[in-house]
């Protein structure tokens, strides 16, 4: 997921008018700004959604325009999403009290790249391993190292495959061993979170159901939905047009069309949305260290609906995975 981006829709508490952009102090930082702070300095300007039919000469860039693409690009990602998976799918009996998130990194980068595909986090943005790994009350963006997970553990590995320049992206959560019922139950109703944005995914929806559809079932759970990081635009860019927020109203945002593909990625806390960012300037927590939960999917949308790219072959989508 991306830090929540310098052109960011306008949140109620700015009280702008529905539909209106804010847009920034100028430069856009590593990931995109994390808030609104300075809204009352920066300026205003009308809604512009503009889509882009993708062809072989479309920029391999961000282009401000959200990307349409066509049977090639869903084939590209069916091939990345799939060596994604499967490396997920290849962790599962690795998740095991003792073993150090360091050691499910090295296997996730070899298993990579003995697929064929390239560990594209691997210098993304001077990061420097293959996966996320996140445990308890970290949100997301967890670097990999010695510690050993510990019975009771939850966490999430995020990991992006990349096969002729498609970025299959994709999280799980893991449970380690036995896991107190009060994660367990923060773990579903993620994964239920996930798979709710991706059916409110169809063509003439709009961006904010999916953000509604998350963020309702989180509520009614008395969870909260994490404001600071986004799922996006995905394919031959990594972190593309549009921000996909995970909060929203129904009705609101760019228009769903036939081609669209991005990530849904959804955090859940069982406490306060807030997080920050630690000193190592990757790791988000939660500011209240309560647990988080993050399950991710990439997307395409059709005609008739959402494709999942990074669907488990073996079946194994949340857990338990027995
Ligand atoms: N995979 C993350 C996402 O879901 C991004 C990780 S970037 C990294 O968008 F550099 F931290 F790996
Ligand atoms: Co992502
Ligand atoms: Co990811």
């Amino acid at each position: 997921m991306v830090r929540r981006p310098v052109h960011a829709p306008a949140t109620n508490k700015t009280r702008l008018p529905a539909g209106f952009f804010v847009s920034g102090s100028g430069e856009r930082p590593r990931c995109g700004s994390r808030s609104l702070e300075n809204a009352a300095q920066r300026t205003y300007f009308a809604p512009m959604t503009t889509y882009l039919d993708v062809t072989a000469t479309t920029p391999r860039t961000r282009t401000g325009a959200i990307k349409l693409h066509g049977p090639d690009a869903f084939a590209g990602m069916r091939r990345a999403g799939r060596i994604a998976a499967e490396t997920l799918d290849a962790l599962v009996p690795l998740v095991k009290p003792g073993v150090s998130t360091g050691d499910l990194d090295d296997f996730a980068r070899d298993a990579i790249v003995a697929a064929g595909a390239v560990p594209i986090n691997i210098g993304y943005q001077g990061y420097r391993h293959a996966s996320c790994i996140s445990v308890n009350h970290v949100v997301c963006h967890g670097i990999p190292g010695d510690k050993a997970l510990s019975e009771g553990d939850i966490l999430n590995i995020d990991l992006t495959a990349v096969v002729d320049g498609w970025h299959g992206d994709t999280s799980r959560m893991f449970l380690v061993g036995d896991v107190p019922l009060k994660a367990k139950r923060l773990v579903d109703v993620t994964y239920e979170c996930l798979m709710l944005g991706v059916e409110a995914a169809v063509p003439g929806n709009r961006l904010g159901d999916i953000g509604h559809a998350i963020q309702r079932h989180a509520e009614k759970h008395r969870y909260s939905v994490v404001r600071d990081f986004v799922g996006h635009g995905v394919g031959l860019v990594y972190h593309d047009e549009p921000d996909v927020h995970h909060y929203g109203r129904p009705g609101t945002g760019p228009e769903l069309r036939p081609g669209m593909i991005f990530t849904i990625e959804p955090m859940i806390n069982i406490g306060k949305p807030g997080v920050k960012i630690l000193d190592d300037d990757w790791t988000a927590v939660t500011r209240d260290r309560s647990l988080s939960a993050q399950f991710e999917h990439s997307i395409g949308i059709t005609e008739t609906g959402p494709e999942i790219f990074t669907q488990s072959p073996k079946g194994l989508n949340h857990p338990p995975y027995r």
